[in-house]
């Protein structure tokens, strides 16, 4: 029978938290420490690799597992438990220790979890931290998705799961929470997880979402009467999932949240559609290989710097725009700051100056921000005349209207006077207050500057009065301060010192003369700690009530940024300016790829010309290595960055919007998802099939292969006819089987494209020029010599080739030839076929005479190709 013993008081206090936070982690505030008990203990044992012990009993008079980590570095061990998908509920002493009768209130003063972390440690500058909200009725689905660390929030609805994922994928959230019935599909709970797999996806009450419900928790926290100033009274669904949002945050952070004062809606017929494959595809922001930034589109443009404008450019490289007009408008702001290099450099230096005051205020909401917080914002503030200045001459309507923010003048000279240049990081230690801005504290600090002197004049006179030259005035924290003498001296002690404590080598003494200056003392430096504290307090107070202006000015920060930042790639990469239409033509003269110009410096332009009629659908033949792919990826990427607002790598370029880029590009197995590489293959072309416009772009790229050759060629085959005929998007098809050459003869949009390769001898050389007209040349094999495989299995794939090419058969079964025969057979081979390939590499051996050959060679490509 289990012995049950009555809980200590603590202990109940602690049982009651976990009752209410059952799927929290409790981190228990003891003093020094936050401690976790029983099975969180030996999760954050585990997690953060520290001790794991026992202390008491419980109930059952088992002992109590217990793990514990200091208070004053708790950061790290916390987001190392979210980081590990837990969610942490900080329970703080909530009244004084010293002056608690009993044991100490406690109180979960925040839950922090993968969305609402604010750790700096954890937070990248760079990007932002999203927590997402999503519901779905009547066939509609609602999406909200705030960043607490920049106070954005923004609503979108849409009526298919298919829009409702591609948008999620492009926030990345780190946290998602559903309502209860929608969390319960398994397939859309699927979904979710495959485009976001480190994501914490939770179930949230229905209750929170239902409309009348949200509209409340919307209302009170904007404190409006009607929620028709944002846009969104009617997008119910959007509202739905803002008022779930809205609560899971004043549930979990409890506090104010005043820094979150605005929804902005966001239609998503205002943006081009990226789904999360051909965002994956790509590379916009994250490569196949590593899921780094590295080599991807917006590690090359990205030369914001500062990192609200790093934010904002990654948000608006995924966002790209439909409207031609907003296009314009941006490219505008873009050219402007191309031409004026002089305003677009001390734009930059200054920029470079400022902080990230979009966060620094958010933690001045949060009651994180110390005093070093507020000197950013001042030397920010203090920025905001040069940089109006830098824009003063600005004539397209972006620039002006960036210029159009506060100076707040009076605020930055009011943390000017008031906070000092150097403070410490803590908040409760003073020294963060300038001198001569508060009269007591001056009187305080002199107090207690004065008292640190005494102590020292009456140590040297208590040498000189008794005798003793080891004396010394000490201090401790249980004692205060008091007189040390070794036991040597003690017989010259005088009669008037108070004994107080007796250690190895000595006794401590106290007297009334020091009594009454350590209360002098101590009560001046917790007077000073207190008054400084309160300064800081109000003054971030004052701050709260500028809110608006500041975040306004942190917008135009990070838009000035994003726009020089463009100017600044385009002018150092020769990009051009864009002519944006809606003729539905794309035509673009040399463009190049941005990633991969800047790998080589032998890189071969190409144009495009796609249209809605002759030219919808290019067929794309050319041997392996050739670039078929890089230039696919080439025009996609123009694509998109024209309409981000970009200039593009390219002599000139004409494009009508897209409304949507799909890709279907190589294969990669996710055996995660229980799916072969040619489903997931089909798959993807039957998303793409299935959701294409006439006003989409979409790069196939080798579909079909994942199978046999005549069933990869059949879908390959009819997936371009169903875009030519049903869909009619403007399309590039890379393929290898050449047979679908035959396409152009019988549908109107279709033409045939090959990239240029030049057999020579026994070499090949990879011209990278696309021109007009099919091949049915591979080098597979040739390729294939490059990458290690072992000579005989080259050598015998060879003579495969021409047996199977020739259709005889003898050359196949080899083995069963006499050595004579053998022999004739790889003479025949050999003479075949060329031999030895030009590579990237090789070429950048002799890149001069090569180019010098090459440029020869493509003046006569289309005589001597392939004829
Ligand atoms: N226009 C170009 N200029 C210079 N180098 C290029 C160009 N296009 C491609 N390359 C180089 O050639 C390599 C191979 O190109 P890519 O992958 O596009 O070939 P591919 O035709 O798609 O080959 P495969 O048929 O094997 O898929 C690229 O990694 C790049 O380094
Ligand atoms: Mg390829």
């Amino acid at each position: 029978m289990i012995n049950m013993t009555k809980p200590t008081p603590m202990l109940a206090q602690y049982h009651d938290m976990k009752k209410r936070y059952p799927d929290c982690i409790i981190a228990f505030r003891m003093g020094d420490f936050y401690e976790m008990f029983f099975e969180d203990a030996k999760i954050s044992s585990e997690v953060l690799n520290i001790t794991l012990t026992k202390r008491g009993t419980n109930y059952d008079g088992k002992p109590i597992p217990l793990a514990g980590i200091p208070h004053h570095a708790f950061e790290p061990y916390f987001a190392k438990l979210i980081k590990a998908g837990y969610k942490v509920a900080v329970a703080e002493q909530i009244e004084d220790p010293k002056k608690a009768k009993g044991l100490v209130k406690r109180d979960v003063i925040r839950v922090i979890t993968p969305g609402t972390i604010l750790s700096s440690g954890t937070l990248e500058e760079k990007h932002n931290n999203y927590l997402a909200a999503v519901c779905k009725k009547d066939r509609q689905m609602g999406l909200a998705v705030t960043d607490i660390s920049t106070g954005e929030f923004l609503v979108s609805q849409f009526s298919t799961y298919e829009e409702l994922i591609n948008d999620i994928s492009r926030y990345a959230p780190k946290e998602i929470i559903i309502e209860e019935a929608l969390f319960s599909d398994n397939k859309f709970y699927n979904s979710l997880k495959n485009i976001n797999q480190s994501a914490r996806i939770s179930s949230y009450p229905t209750q929170h979402f239902m409309y009348y419900k949200a509209c409340e928790t919307l209302k009170a926290h904007l404190n409006v009467a009607s929620l028709e100033g944002f846009g969104i009274k009617d997008a119910s669904q959007a509202v739905s999932s803002a008022g779930a949002l809205m609560a899971y945050l004043k549930e979990t952070q409890m506090t104010t949240l005043a820094h979150i004062n605005k929804i902005q809606f966001h239609s998503n017929t205002e943006y081009m559609t990226i789904d999360p494959i051909t965002l994956k595809n790509l590379e916009l922001t994250r490569n196949i290989r590593e899921n780094t930034a590295r080599g991807t589109l917006i590690d090359i443009i990205d030369e914001t710097v500062t990192a609200t404008g790093s934010r904002m450019l990654a948000h608006r490289l995924l966002k790209p725009l439909l409207n031609p007009e907003k296009i314009n408008m941006r490219l505008d702001a873009v050219e402007e700051l191309v031409c004026e290099y002089l305003t677009r450099e001390n734009i930059r230096d200054t920029l470079k100056e400022t902080y990230d005051i979009e966060r620094i205020i958010s933690r001045i909401s949060y009651g994180s921000a110390n005093a070093r917080d507020l000197l950013a914002l001042k030397k920010t503030l203090a920025l905001i005349p040069a940089l109006k200045k830098h824009l003063d001459k600005a004539k397209s309507s972006e620039l002006r209207k960036i210029k159009d923010m506060s100076n707040m003048k009076e605020l930055h000279d009011k943390i000017d006077a008031a906070i000092s240049e150097d403070p410490p990081l803590s908040i409760r230690e003073g020294k963060i207050i300038k001198q001569g801005y508060n009269k007591e504290l001056d009187e305080l600090r002199y107090l207690s500057g004065n008292a640190k002197e005494w102590l020292t004049q009456y140590e040297k006179q208590e040498k000189l009065k008794t005798g003793i030259k080891a004396l010394k005035v000490r201090f401790n924290k249980v004692f205060g301060y008091f007189i040390e003498v070794t036991r040597a001296n003690l017989h010259l002690v005088p009669n008037t010192y108070i004994r107080k404590q007796t250690t190895v080598n000595s006794e401590r003494f106290i007297t009334e003369d020091l009594k009454e200056k350590e209360s002098q003392i101590l009560g001046a430096e917790e007077k000073i700690v207190a008054i400084e504290y309160n300064i800081f307090t109000r003054l971030t107070e004052d701050i709260s009530k500028h809110m608006t202006d500041i975040q306004h000015a942190a917008k135009n920060i990070a838009l000035l940024d994003f726009y020089t930042s463009l100017a600044y790639i385009a002018h150092e990469n020769n990009y051009i300016r864009p002519r944006i239409d809606t003729t539905g033509i794309i035509d673009i003269k040399d463009a190049r790829h941005p990633v991969v110009e800047k790998m080589t410096d032998s890189y071969i332009t190409n144009d495009i010309y796609l249209d809605t009629e002759k030219n919808r659908l290019m067929i794309i033949t050319g041997p392996n290595m050739a670039g078929k792919s890089t230039y696919m990826r080439c025009v996609a990427l123009v694509v998109l960055l024209a309409q981000v607002g970009c200039f593009v790598p390219a002599k000139s370029a004409g494009i009508g919007v897209v409304d949507r880029i799909f890709t279907r590009i190589g294969a990669y197995d996710d055996l995660t998802m229980g799916q072969s590489t040619f489903m997931i293959e089909m798959n993807e072309t039957a998303n793409i099939l299935n959701n294409a416009t006439d006003k989409s772009l979409i790069i196939l790229d080798e579909i079909g292969r994942g199978t046999s050759t005549f069933d990869g060629l059949s879908i390959a085959w009819s997936c371009a006819e169903y875009i030519h005929e049903a869909i009619g998007a403007k399309t590039l098809f890379a393929t290898h089987f050449h047979q679908l050459n035959v396409l152009e003869d019988e549908m109107s949009g279709v033409k045939n494209y090959h990239m240029t390769a030049k057999e020579e001898g026994d070499t090949i050389i990879f011209l990278r020029k696309l021109v007009e007209g099919g091949t049915d040349k591979s080098y597979g094999i040739q390729v294939a010599k490059l990458s290690g495989l072992p000579k005989e299995v080259i050598e015998r794939a060879k003579m495969i080739q021409v047996g199977l090419e020739k259709e005889d058969f003898k050359m196949i079964k080899k083995y069963k030839l006499q050595p004579t025969e053998q022999k004739k057979l790889e003479k025949e081979t050999k003479k075949d076929k060329p031999d030895k390939i030009i590579t990237k590499k090789e070429t950048e051996k002799s890149k001069k005479d090569m180019r010098i050959k090459e440029k020869q060679e493509r003046k006569d490509t289309q005589k001597t190709l392939f004829s």
